[in-house]
């Protein structure tokens, strides 16, 4: 049986019930999923209005930035993977790139990493890339002007919105750092006390930020007003950020990465994503095993025990490509057959540091994010990974413009051994340079089938957007569910540091003692991750889409 047939039975298999159930009307021309269904019906629009999935992933990600601005905004960066009609695939890295004037050891104080610092306030943001890398899709790829997209945008941020009740708790929880910064407090505070659920939320300085962009293009932000307002800001509050590292940013396209998995291809997004590399990495390992007739806790250890063997690599090998080499043998077959025989399907095993990829000797050398999926009858797909990292940010509007800063420099590893917010460790790799990108876990992920696209996924969740990835994958390829199936099902996640298995509250008390029997030791949490897919309906004629009953997105089409 060829490769992609196999494919195609398998993922027949798991819409079987979604084809049965298709009802009269079921989106044939597009399909969008995200957070908010504001951005979902924004994206939908553009896609009725003659746009493509590119026109259309660009209007949800500046409506996110509107309405969901604790996961990400114009102030964040982005990745954007795209499939294009005609066959090619592109990697957008719209990642931040550290300062100028940034050293290895700016974070330590008195021989310590301090994370205060590069979360919060004037040192903790990078220059954004997410309204260039938007830019240039839409000039290279879309059927829109850029200008056309922001405007809606910005007709929303100033007639605002009813602000969700998981916002606002977000915004609560954040309110004393937020306080620090009075240009903060203008945007996000009514009265003096964070803006309630049910209120209305208008940001007419947001607005006016993107009609100028609309008006005068991407050099607003990069070379004009904005730079010159947030580098004066920067100098009078301690700040390292200037205008001319602004001026100096630019977009990277990348090549992106693939393996074959069940005989799909699975194609996302290189370094600085750490994401790709490592879905693509437990891919190959969980090749190695018939994870379809494994009963459900010896699967959930064998998944598990992958993450921690990829983790252990993320920790040492992984940091912005351009400026270390980062081994390609980590996604090599060969490689993960080696690390699939350290796995024991019934039980734990320590995993004491990082693997060596066959590569090596000659190589050597809580909620935030947001994803959304879109894809046209044209066949355009594009599988989008926002951030302005935790909620927030850095907690800093620029005064004036309504853009929350990010805090992606405490993605880098600011001391060795020292966690990020998300407890993750890194090495020298991953250190803080000028001009570098700090590792990111985001992993938008495009699959194929005979060569055509059918399912584009990706998360929010740091690094538990690759745990997210890898099961969402597993769950449709191996275990032949529905996206709405995969994306509801219950998740783990281990992160290698700490050796601890994460597990959603509602994974069973059986599973959670089988797991805690084969040497586990388990962390519940309320959720894994966030996520959205689009995917084609089997029988190629219709798209269906999933947006992660975890959170209150949407997916529409027409
Ligand atoms: N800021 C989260 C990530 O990029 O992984």
């Amino acid at each position: 049986m060829k490769l992609y047939s196999l494919c195609f039975l398998l993922f027949a298999a798991a819409f079987r019930v979604a084809t049965l159930n298709t009802l009269a009307g079921e989106p044939t021309h597009g399909m969008v999923a995200s957070v908010n269904p504001l951005a979902t019906q924004a994206g939908v629009a553009v896609l009725k209005s003659g746009g493509n999935a590119i026109d259309a992933a660009v209007a949800v990600g500046l409506t996110l930035g509107v309405v969901d601005t604790h996961n990400s905004g114009i102030g964040g960066g982005c990745f954007l993977l795209i499939h294009l009609a005609n066959g090619a695939n592109m990697c957008i890295d719209g990642r931040e790139m550290a300062p100028a004037a940034a050293t290895r050891d700016m974070f330590i104080r008195e021989g310590k990493g301090d994370t205060q610092l590069s979360q919060t306030g004037p040192l903790a943001s990078g220059v954004p890339g997410e309204i260039a890398a938007f830019d240039f899709a839409v000039k290279h790829y879309g059927k829109k002007k850029l200008r056309d997209l922001l405007l809606p945008a910005a007709d929303l941020a100033e007639k605002g919105f009813p602000v969700p009740a998981n916002y606002a708790k977000l915004l609560f929880s954040v309110a004393e750092d937020l306080r620090k910064f009075p240009s903060s407090t203008a945007v996000f505070f009514h009265d003096g006390r964070p803006v309630a659920a049910g209120e209305n939320l208008a940001q007419p300085d947001l607005a006016g930020t993107y009609r100028a962009i609309a008006e005068r293009g991407a050099d607003w932000f990069y070379r004009g007003p904005f730079a010159a307002a947030l580098d004066a800001w920067m100098k009078n509050h301690g700040g390292i950020l200037t205008s001319n590292d602004f001026a100096q940013y630019h977009i990277e396209l990348r090549q992106p990465i693939a393996t074959l998995y069940r005989g799909c291809e699975v194609v996302s997004f290189p370094p600085p994503s750490s994401g790709g590399v490592h879905v693509l990495e437990m891919l190959n390992i969980l090749e190695h095993f018939d994870l379809k007739n494994l009963d459900e806790a010896t699967r959930m250890n064998v998944l598990a025990e992958a993450m921690k063997l990829a983790f252990a690599d993320r920790a040492y090998w992984l940091g912005d490509p351009d400026f270390v080499k980062v081994p390609r043998g980590l996604i090599s077959k060969a490689y993960a057959a080696d690390l699939a025989k350290q796995i024991h399907p019934a039980h734990a095993t320590p995993v004491a540091s990082h693997g060596l990829p066959p590569d090596w000797q000659t190589d050597l050398f809580k909620k935030h994010t947001t994803h959304f999926s879109v894809a046209d009858d044209q066949g355009n797909w594009v599988a989008c990974t926002a951030t302005i990292n935790t909620s927030f940010g850095s907690k800093v509007v620029i005064p004036g413009t309504g853009v929350t800063m990010n805090n992606q420099m405490d993605d880098f590893s600011i001391q060795a051994g020292v966690p990020n917010h998300f407890g993750l460790i890194g090495a020298e790799a991953n250190s803080v340079a000028p001009g570098k990108r700090p590792l990111s876990s985001m992993s938008p992920t495009l699959v194929f089938r005979n060569g055509q696209p059918i399912i584009s996924l990706g998360a929010a969740g740091g690094p538990k957007i690759i745990s997210a990835v890898l099961q969402e994958l597993v769950g449709m390829l191996d275990l032949g569910l529905s996206p709405s199936q995969a994306v509801g099902a219950v998740r783990i996640h281990q992160q290698w540091a700490p050796d601890t298995l994460y597990v959603e509250k509602k994974l069973s008390a059986t599973l959670k003692q089988a797991l805690i029997d084969r040497g586990h030791k388990l962390e519940e949490l309320p959720a894994v991750a966030v996520s959205q897919i689009v995917a084609r309906s089997p029988d190629g004629k219709s798209f269906t889409g999933a947006a992660d009953p975890r959170a209150g997105g949407s997916a529409g089409g027409w």
